[in-house]
């Protein structure tokens, strides 16, 4: 058994966790692959926020049971929120699974996966003092780097799963964190992305998400500091003023609204009225002028009323999100919500979510028509997908750029004036003069 193939389902918090157990598994001397037909173990690392992204994965595990059928020797794992999520139901469930193992078990996987070998085993006991700090990630190459910062969630909103799968809430040690970040730099990212599920409760001995935040920043070779997703309720002033007064620290925050109307957010327990999360964006509007918010939303949650519907709508007019990521509730098991039912149709989830859809597609259609003629600060990522000769990057308020090719590398800050938008993209061209040869040769 040497060879694992790894594949990774759901949020920017698995992507990372798939790069922690690349890194536990290359230690121990096992080879990752690029195609599950060359492995000798294949892993889905799995997400259990909705019904829909279950779903994908046991159709994913349907095909390595047809591979397995070929190569009885294969062993297959499930890890990840799912895992948590079903745990021995899984094995018992399906004769191709060997291995299941939930967020907390991945410092002992190459462990797992020799005794998975003998006979199929569940390992999805949740530790509260498991913080992966001292393990180093082995990431991907690119401009960015995701660090988790915070592990599990002690929120407990009503519909969600992440409490029960990911455990406790539990932060990582500053120092951890620092060597972590030099480490990225040093190997060529220049942008970092703390990632926590409730990331700005951050916190460490005497240190807020402030402190981490400048921390973040001071690092050399960091351009760029981002982080996802904050909660409204731990938006403190000391966060919005280390966001305010620290230039590598970008000016786009995350900050999930999931409804409109009060009765809502209080049977969801958000932790926060209407007038408080108004009073975030307020706050952080006056503190950093030109900041881009995105938002995640809700729709169809036991109760919801059209009225307490309309409410997310108006809230939406009013605050003008530059992106949205809008879902239709779905019922989860071990949730508190899922005891209430659903009282909103599938199909009238489906229009409240079309409706929304449409509104938040015409609003960044506006923002971004708004930054015609504007010249912004751009991080090269690459080629874009499309066109070859085009690159692209994000702006400081985290928009899709594409541009002209002019041979700058990924991570190099290009200046870009826009030209061309859609609600999704900006297009522009490049707005620095080129440079005298002589002055290259001199610098
Ligand atoms: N149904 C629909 N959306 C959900 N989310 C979390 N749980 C559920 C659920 N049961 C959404 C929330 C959260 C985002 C990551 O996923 O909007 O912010
Ligand atoms: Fe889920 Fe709420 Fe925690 Fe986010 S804050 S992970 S929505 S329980």
């Amino acid at each position: 058994m040497n060879r694992v193939f790894l594949e990774t389902y759901g949020c920017q918090m698995n992507v990372a966790d798939s790069e922690l157990m690349a890194g536990v598994l290359e230690r121990a001397g096992l080879e990752l692959v690029e195609r599950a037909e060359d492995a000798d173990a294949v892993i889905l690392n799995t997400c259990a926020i909705r019904e829909h992204a279950e779903q994908r994965v046991l159709g994913r595990l349907g095909e390595f049971a047809r591979l397995k059928q070929a190569n009885p020797a294969l062993i297959v794992g499930v890890a990840g929120c799912m895992a948590q999520h079903l745990r021995k139901k899984l094995l018992d469930k399906k004769r191709v699974l060997d291995l299941v193992v939930g967020p907390d078990g991945y410092r002992a996987l190459p462990e797992l996966l020799r005794r998975a070998a003998g006979e199929p085993i569940a390992e999805v006991r949740l530790d509260r003092d498991e913080t992966y700090g001292d393990l180093e990630p082995k990431r991907e190459a690119g401009v960015r780097a995701w660090v988790t910062v915070q592990r599990g969630c002690d929120k407990f909103c009503t519909y969600c799963v992440v409490p029960y799968t990911r455990g406790r809430e539990r932060s990582l040690p500053l120092d951890d964190l620092v060597r972590q970040m030099r480490h990225a730099a040093q190997a060529g990212h220049r942008e970092i992305v703390l990632l926590g599920q409730t990331v700005n409760s951050w916190r460490h001995g005497e240190h807020d998400f402030a402190d981490l935040l400048r921390a973040a920043a001071a690092v050399d070779g960091i351009e760029r500091v981002r982080f996802t997703s904050p909660h409204p309720s731990d938006m403190t002033d000391r966060v919005i003023e280390a966001m305010a007064t620290n230039a590598k620290v970008m000016p786009h925050v995350h900050l999930p609204l999931q409804s409109g109307a009060d009765r809502i957010l209080e049977a969801m327990n958000r932790t926060y009225t209407l007038e408080q999360f108004l009073g975030v964006v307020t706050r952080l509007r006056a503190a950093i002028p030109g900041v881009a918010l995105s938002t995640d939303v809700i729709v169809g949650f036991p109760g919801e009323t059209e009225e307490e519907y309309e409410q997310t709508l108006d809230v939406y007019r009013g605050v003008r999100f530059d992106s949205g990521f809008l879902f239709k509730y779905s019922a989860r098991p071990d949730t508190r919500a899922f005891r209430w039912g659903e009282t909103v149709s599938e199909e009238e989830k489906g229009r409240r979510l079309t409706k929304l859809i449409d509104l938040q597609l015409s609003i960044s259609g506006e923002v971004n028509d708004a930054m015609l003629g504007r010249t912004l600060e751009v991080m090269v990522e690459g080629r874009s997908k499309r066109g070859e000769t085009q690159l692209h990057g994000k702006s400081r308020d985290f928009k899709t750029v594409v541009f002209a090719d002019d041979g700058s590398a990924p991570g190099t800050l290009r200046r870009v004036r826009i030209v061309a938008s859609t609600p999704a993209t900006l297009v522009g061209e490049s707005a620095e003069t080129p440079r005298e040869p002589a002055l290259v040769t001199l610098a």
